[in-house]
């Protein structure tokens, strides 16, 4: 019961990278670590602590996301839960990027049976060569620039402070 699950959801590989990051820094704190796509998950018995992320699209969390969020609900609200969202790219302020949004309104009823420790929002990349029409317009539409604006000081800072509440919780 005492490894630590770091368990994400992503289309393109930003939020699969984000949560490769955060394992590696709570492995070298000392932690036993799993990351692993939140569909790979099928049970959270070996672990005290559940690190859970998601890509945003159009102020939605990935559907695999969600669905891990519903189908664990209860064993979640029994052990350590961090939050994580990889969403906004261009520079500056992430309240001013996301004008507010904090993380998903459809599932803030279980993040709230939850009680997480903390939920963040981090920056996110963008390929161009990725997308499809649709996208390319979506984007534009919402004035989201193309290009990688991942921020790993913060994220390892993220993540540091989460290895160093549970080194303190023993
Ligand atoms: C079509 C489209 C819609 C997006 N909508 C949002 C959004 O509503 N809010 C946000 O913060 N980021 C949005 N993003 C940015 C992505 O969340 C960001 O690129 C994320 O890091 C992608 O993660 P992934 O590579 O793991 O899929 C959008 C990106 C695309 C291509």
């Amino acid at each position: 019961m005492d490894k630590v699950l770091v368990a994400y959801a992503s289309k393109r590989g930003a939020t699969a990278e984000i949560a490769e990051k955060i394992g590696q820094v709570l492995e070298q704190a000392g932690l036993a670590v799993d990351v692993q796509p939140a569909d790979r998950v099928s049970d959270l018995t070996p672990y005290r602590t559940v690190v859970l992320g998601s890509a945003v699209y159009i102020g939605r969390w990935r559907k695999e996301a969600v669905k891990f969020l519903e189908a664990n609900q209860e064993a979640l609200a029994e052990r350590a839960v961090w939050l994580f969202s990889s969403g906004p790219t261009g520079e500056g302020d992430l309240v001013e990027l996301t004008q507010g949004w904090r993380f998903p309104k459809g599932q803030q009823p279980i993040a709230d049976r939850i009680q997480p420790r903390d939920v963040v929002v981090f920056h996110g990349a963008i390929d161009k060569e990725d997308l499809n029409f649709i996208e390319r317009f979506m984007i534009k539409n919402v004035k989201a620039p193309i290009g990688d604006f991942c921020d790993w000081d913060a994220i390892t800072a993220w993540a540091t402070s989460i290895a160093d509440v549970l080194k303190a919780a023993g």
